[in-house]
């Protein structure tokens, strides 16, 4: 039977083999999937891995500098940090379809990449946190009639020219395995719970053209929903839990004025391995907490509503 310690175990060794005296990079995220690789890799081969993070600034609020912290302090390894704000936010104005958005954050991303790893000199080996599911999603359109939902970019779209073997040691398990894994690990809580978010961040949670201004109502809007669904205890339970932007307005009122404001949608979901998902029956008093809150703080939205479409038909993400 398969164990979290077996795994490691195994997988450990099989990196080591692999890899011999090469030299590995990683692109970390932030999430529990590329984390959960890195670990494995250091384990095995120490400083012949190097991280790079790339902060395309479609992160939530804070995630970068929190992620930084927990791999230097926590696991003490090599890693080049990369602000690439500006040139992910320029490459993405005027990008509407959410297609061209991951194809474009996709492209940005590798040569940012390629950028920093040809400073390393000779790199053999690229690792990605890609999971089973990825995998899947990827490869079905061929063989089956479900086709290709949405790119996902962390699956087979890296460095095409830079001759890098792949090192992809969780391509198959599942979500709840690889939280086991990282638990045995002894990875944070915080980072072992943390909830999957898509490699094109914000990205496709900003309805239409993605900027500045919508992105940082967003992400005062995510962090409430964040925090308030902490606080009711129901963080873990739930698949992801997140807010959309979108350019809907619509007409309200505050005080003695007539607003004209944005439209935010909230988005909760149970799921096992984000194939199928139900929309999350949260409490009302709790929806009722965060619509408040986010019609108070959240300068320029002046509406919350709450997604209740599961998937199928709908996809998690709105994009
Ligand atoms: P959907 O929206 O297709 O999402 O139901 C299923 C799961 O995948 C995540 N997702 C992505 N992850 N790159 C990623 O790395 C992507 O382009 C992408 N699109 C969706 C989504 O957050 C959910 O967990």
């Amino acid at each position: 039977t398969w164990t979290p310690g077996h795994f490691i175990t195994e997988s450990i060794e099989s990196i080591r083999s692999q890899v011999g005296k090469g030299k590995v990079i990683a692109a970390l995220s932030g999430g529990v999937d590329s984390a959960i690789v890195a670990t494995l890799i250091h384990r095995a081969v120490g400083d012949q891995l190097t991280c790079i993070f790339v902060n395309n600034g479609l992160l939530r609020r804070d995630e970068a500098e929190r992620t930084l912290k927990v791999f230097e302090q926590n696991l003490g390894m090599k890693i080049i940090f990369i602000d690439a704000t500006d040139r992910f936010l320029e490459r993405l104005a005027g990008v509407i379809d959410p297609e061209q958005k991951r194809k474009a954050i996709g492209v940005e991303f590798i040569r940012v990449f390629e950028e920093e790893a040809i400073k390393l000199g000779k790199v053999d080996f690229l690792a990605q946190g890609t999971l089973y599911p990825d995998v899947i999603e990827s490869v079905s359109s061929v063989s089956n009639a479900s086709a290709k939902i949405k790119s996902h970019h962390n699956v087979g779209g890296l460095p095409a020219n830079m001759a890098l073997k792949l090192l992809e040691p969780v391509r198959y398990l599942f979500k709840d395995e690889v939280r086991q894994v990282g638990v045995e690990l002894g990875l944070p809580e915080e980072m072992v719970w943390r909830q999957p978010f898509p490699g094109p961040g914000l990205a496709i949670r900003v309805i239409g053209e993605v900027t500045r201004e919508k992105l940082e109502m967003l992400r005062s809007a995510d962090w409430i929903v964040m925090n308030e669904i902490k606080k009711a205890g129901l963080y873990r339970q739930l698949w992801q839990s997140f807010a959309i932007i979108t350019d809907v307005r619509s007409v309200g009122v505050m005080g003695d004025f007539r607003t004209y404001g944005h439209l935010v949608a909230i988005r909760a979901v149970t799921s096992d391995d984000a194939m199928t998902a139900d929309w999350a029956r949260l409490p009302y008093d709790l929806l009722a907490r965060i619509s408040n809150r986010i019609v108070n703080e959240v300068s320029g939205v002046n509406r919350v509503v709450y997604d209740i479409t599961s998937k199928p038909p709908g996809t998690i993400e709105w994009e």
